[in-house]
């Protein structure tokens, strides 16, 4: 039987190196507990190298194909956003130039979603999109009670539709505004919402439709067009104003540049608000995000906190008070460094890596493709030919754990949970080699998993998936 390993103890141990230059000052070593303050602190080059050792077993963020958080931003980047570390986002009239970048950035992201009025949209950075969605929900939530109690009608049983597909920030939000969630299940050969699914379970107490461009799960795009149109033959018929919000945490920064002719945002009358994630496809490193309603007037006056700051009213809608400035100025560094055309070529070549990589991983049996990444998100999974039933995606992302790569496996959503997949984000930073040596690592790990004759015990990362 293999040892346990040792019970980790209550105190951290200063290795003999630390010890060591801590006698060299003449300082006791002293005690540091783990879970308590300690009473005498250690000199700040030691702190740093204590952390900095415990830090190395963290993966390598470069390596890290589950997230998709940028890892990677210009040097200038880096370097601008360390010189703003120190400035709070709120403190508006102490960092008016900040501010002032905060609001270029919102007239960008309202022009780049055909906002009508670009200069008469409000929104507001966040620390991502999480806060954006609640923003968003929230809204929504508000102006459906409006017009149900100007109506003279009860409004306490608020319901908001959307796929089973949508990102756990959504559970959040109907939990902690008390919403009912109303999930569209999956199908086999449909991972995400549909139109038709969206209508059938809108009523009276739905205080809107959430569309995702593009889906956590396979990176697919919704049909935020087609649920419009279907929203607009609902009132026709039944007098019901339904409105959408966009959660476009992925694809906010990716629909724009990679199809341009697809109207999934303000084009649509019916789409009030839409949040992205500045640090996903947007490019910066955690954590912005940015949540735009289409004008003021969506917007109720309640969930407005404004201040004067530089010589106007400026709305403050966030829910943080604090946040940093940093990701806002390498937000807009991002933007003028990259312009339309920048982003559009970091798009295409986003999407060919992931094409390649989809391409490939499809003519390695028995890997079967989930969803493909032309003209969606550079995102795509992969299931396995059910006639495997020795080993799971889950043996096989521990095998690619070990040499580095952080490719995760997990089971899809209501309806589909008997399904685990393999999911591959490309991001900026994640070059065409580096897919070719990932998908030689995939290739010599099948080769080996193919000799596998009897049933693995379940892999580490397996929670409770079972063949
Ligand atoms: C569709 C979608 N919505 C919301 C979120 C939450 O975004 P954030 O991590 O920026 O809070 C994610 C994160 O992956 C997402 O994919």
């Amino acid at each position: 039987m293999a040892p346990h390993p040792p019970a980790r103890s209550e105190q951290l141990n200063l290795d003999s190196q630390i010890g060591h230059r801590l006698q060299l000052r003449q300082l006791d070593a002293p005690q540091i507990p783990r879970h308590r303050l300690c009473e005498q602190g250690l000199p700040g080059d030691l702190a740093y190298q204590l952390v900095h050792d415990h830090l190395m077993l963290d993966g390598n963020a470069r390596l890290n194909l589950a997230t998709f958080v940028g890892t990677w931003m210009e040097p200038e980047a880096r370097r601008l956003m360390e010189e703003c570390a120190d400035k709070n986002m709120i403190d508006k009239d102490e960092y008016p130039q900040t501010a002032e970048l905060e609001e270029r950035c919102l007239r960008i992201l309202a022009d780049l979603w055909h906002a009508p009025d670009p200069a008469a949209a409000v929104g507001t950075s966040t620390t991502g999109s999480s806060e954006g969605c609640m923003l968003g929900g929230l809204v929504l939530k508000w102006r459906w009670r409006q017009r149900r109690l100007a109506a003279g009608l009860e409004a306490s049983r608020p319901n908001l539709v959307m796929g089973a597909n949508t990102q756990i920030c959504w559970d959040k939000f109907c939990a902690y505004f008390d919403v009912e969630p109303r999930l569209v299940p999956l199908e086999a050969g449909r991972l995400q919402l549909n139109a038709a699914e969206a209508i059938q379970r809108c009523d009276a107490n739905t205080i809107g439709v959430v569309g995702i461009v593009g889906s956590t799960f396979d990176g697919s795009y919704e049909p935020i067009d087609a649920i419009s149109s279907a929203l607009d033959a609902l009132q026709e018929r039944t007098g019901l104003n339904i409105e959408i919000h966009v959660d476009a945490a992925s694809g906010g920064f990716v629909a724009p540049f990679n199809s341009p002719d697809w109207a999934w945002d303000f084009r649509l009358p019916r789409v009030v608000s839409i949040n992205t994630s500045g640090h996903k496809y947007g490019g910066v490193l955690p954590g912005v995000g940015w949540v735009l309603w289409r004008n003021g007037e969506v917007l109720p006056q309640e969930l407005r906190f404004n201040v004067n700051y530089l010589g106007g009213e400026m709305p403050t809608i966030g829910m943080n008070f604090s946040r940093p400035g940093a990701q806002v100025v390498g937000q807009y560094f991002n933007f003028l460094h990259l312009g339309r055309e920048g982003y559009c070529q970091r798009m295409a070549s986003l999407e060919a890596i992931a094409c390649h990589m989809a391409d490939n991983l499809a003519a390695m049996a028995p890997l079967q493709l989930v969803s493909h990444p032309r003209g969606q998100l550079p995102v795509f999974a992969l299931e396995l030919d059910p006639a495997i039933t020795t080993w799971t995606v889950f043996h096989l992302s521990d095998l690619l754990r070990s040499r580095g790569w952080q490719v995760p496996a997990y089971t899809l959503p209501a309806n589909q949970e008997h399904r685990a997949v393999l999911r591959i984000v490309v991001r900026a930073g994640f070059s065409h080699d580096m897919a070719d040596q990932l998908l030689a690592d995939i290739e010599r790990n099948l080769a080996w998993l193919s000799t596998v004759a009897a049933p693995l015990p379940p892999a580490p990362s397996d929670g409770n998936f079972r063949h």
